[in-house]
């Protein structure tokens, strides 16, 4: 493992933003990076402060998974004060900016699945979970929480082994986490700045996305779908097209690929 911890002004350091990451808040170990980002912004941090942990005793995946985050991997919150009506473009920033900087840092060329993963050669090296405060059109805060399996080796954790990897597993050497992060705070802060743009990011996400044309099958709540995954919408659901020809706006679910 090339670095044990992650001092703060290694971070915010001649860092090349605005505002993400000019204020970090470093945690050897903490439960969650997303709840102490929430108690932060509860508190009123400022906007674009990071919370990040070099290992999570307790971090939460979506659909209340328990997200395994020890030693050697990135787990890091961002805190955020956005328009509702960027909300729903927050998992295309934060996906993509995983997209660019993994593909700067370490050469290799991540996809996504549809909603939340990044996928490196079929198999899964980052999770985001994005957690809201709304109150009728006014967001208290956001929270974009990114973990990344950067210096793990897959064998260690046999209960993700099946369907995850990590940069190091990939690679066959370890990859400096200082400069993952640092690169991952400007490529978020560049593609949320571009937002009231109205850029590109919809169709870069949707052309990244490995899903779409693919049988699928998705767990949605109780719901069980199975279909063509057809199109994406701007607002980030998928468009399941069922073997009747109707088709269906999928808003959060679990998908797998059935070819
Ligand atoms: C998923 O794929 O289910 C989402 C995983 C998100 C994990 C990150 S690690 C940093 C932040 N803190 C958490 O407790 N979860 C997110």
């Amino acid at each position: 493992m090339l670095e044990e911890s992650l001092p703060v002004e290694s971070i915010t350091g001649n860092l090349e933003t605005r505002f993400i990451g000019q204020r970090v808040i470093y945690y050897p170990r903490v439960t969650s990076t997303n709840e102490l980002a929430k108690q932060e912004a509860q508190r009123g941090a400022a906007d674009g402060t990071v919370v990040i942990a070099d290992e999570q005793t307790a971090g939460k995946g979506r659909l209340k998974r328990v997200w395994l985050s020890p030693k050697g991997s990135v787990a890091l919150s961002i805190i955020l004060y956005p328009s509702v009506v960027y909300l729903s473009s927050l998992i295309m920033v934060a996906s993509l900016a995983v997209v660019h900087s993994i593909g700067a840092v370490t050469g290799l060329k991540p996809q996504l699945k549809w909603p939340n993963d990044v996928l490196v050669n079929g198999r899964k090296v980052c999770g985001i979970l994005i957690e809201n405060s709304v109150r009728g059109n006014i967001v208290n805060y956001a929270i974009i929480g990114i973990g990344v399996n950067v210096n793990l080796r897959l064998s260690d954790f046999p209960e993700i082994l099946p369907t995850a990897t990590s940069l190091s597993d990939e690679l066959g050497r370890d990859v400096l986490r200082l400069e993952l992060i640092r690169r991952l705070l400007v490529e978020i802060e560049k593609l949320y700045l571009a937002l009231p743009t109205g850029g590109s990011i919809y169709q870069e996400w949707r052309d990244n996305l490995i899903t779409l044309g693919k049988r699928v099958h998705i767990k949605s709540g109780k719901t069980d779908y199975e279909g063509i995954a057809e199109s994406v919408a701007v607002d980030g659901s998928l468009l399941l097209r069922h073997p009747d020809g109707s088709l269906t706006k999928i808003v959060a679910g679990d998908v797998t690929l059935c070819d």
